[in-house]
């Protein structure tokens, strides 16, 4: 698969480098990002761990990339194929860290990695699974012309809860 490369006025989209592993662990070692993340984000957040992402990244296990600025990565945004009869849906994540929040970046960035997927790959649908505690998630995904589709009530655990989730879609 082709690596996206999107430059914005103020970020970019571009693969990870080792030089980024400074920055994505200072910026990923934050429990406000950790709790709206699946339990495989860990918290607290290691170099140790972005290098072992960075490696899944490298060996293709992991199809994710940089949302960079000036002084290095500050957030990642990827998609997740599924298997068998699903195989034309991806799910999408994405996170920043949260001295950039606010800025409507990750609502540039999912536009464009949107773009870029139905571009460069033969996917139908694609998802993102929102926590009910996630309101500032749910706004970017609809601002980015995803459609609420359905709510999977207490089938989440985080943070010693039961939550209700949201799922996200947009087609081709
Ligand atoms: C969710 C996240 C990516 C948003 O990034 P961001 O760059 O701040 O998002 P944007 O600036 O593009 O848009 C945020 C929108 O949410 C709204 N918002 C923020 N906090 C909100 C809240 N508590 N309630 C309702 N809306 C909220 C903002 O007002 C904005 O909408 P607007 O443009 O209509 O005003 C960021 O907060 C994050 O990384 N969170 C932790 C990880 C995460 O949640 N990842 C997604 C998992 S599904």
């Amino acid at each position: 698969m082709t690596a996206m490369h999107e430059r914005f006025d103020d970020f970019e989209i571009r693969p990870f480098t080792r030089d980024d592993v400074a920055s994505i662990t200072r910026h990923a070692n934050d429990e406000r990002v950790a709790r709206q993340m699946r339990d495989r984000f860990p918290h607290p957040y290691a170099a140790d761990d972005a290098r072992a992402f960075f490696d899944l990244v490298a060996r293709g296990e992991s199809d994710a990339f940089a949302i960079a600025g000036p002084d290095g990565a500050f957030g990642t945004i990827g998609f997740q194929r599924r298997a068998d009869v699903e195989r034309f849906t991806a799910e999408v994540g994405f996170w920043l860290g949260a001295t950039h929040w606010g800025r409507g970046i990750a609502t540039r960035a999912v536009v464009a990695f949107v773009d870029w997927l139905f571009t460069t790959t033969d996917l139908e649908r694609l998802e993102a699974v929102v926590f009910e505690t996630n309101p500032a998630s749910a706004r970017v995904l609809e601002k980015a012309g995803f459609e609420r589709e359905s709510r999977r009530r207490r089938s989440i655990h985080k943070g010693g809860r039961m939550l209700d989730s949201t799922v996200f879609v947009r087609f081709r």
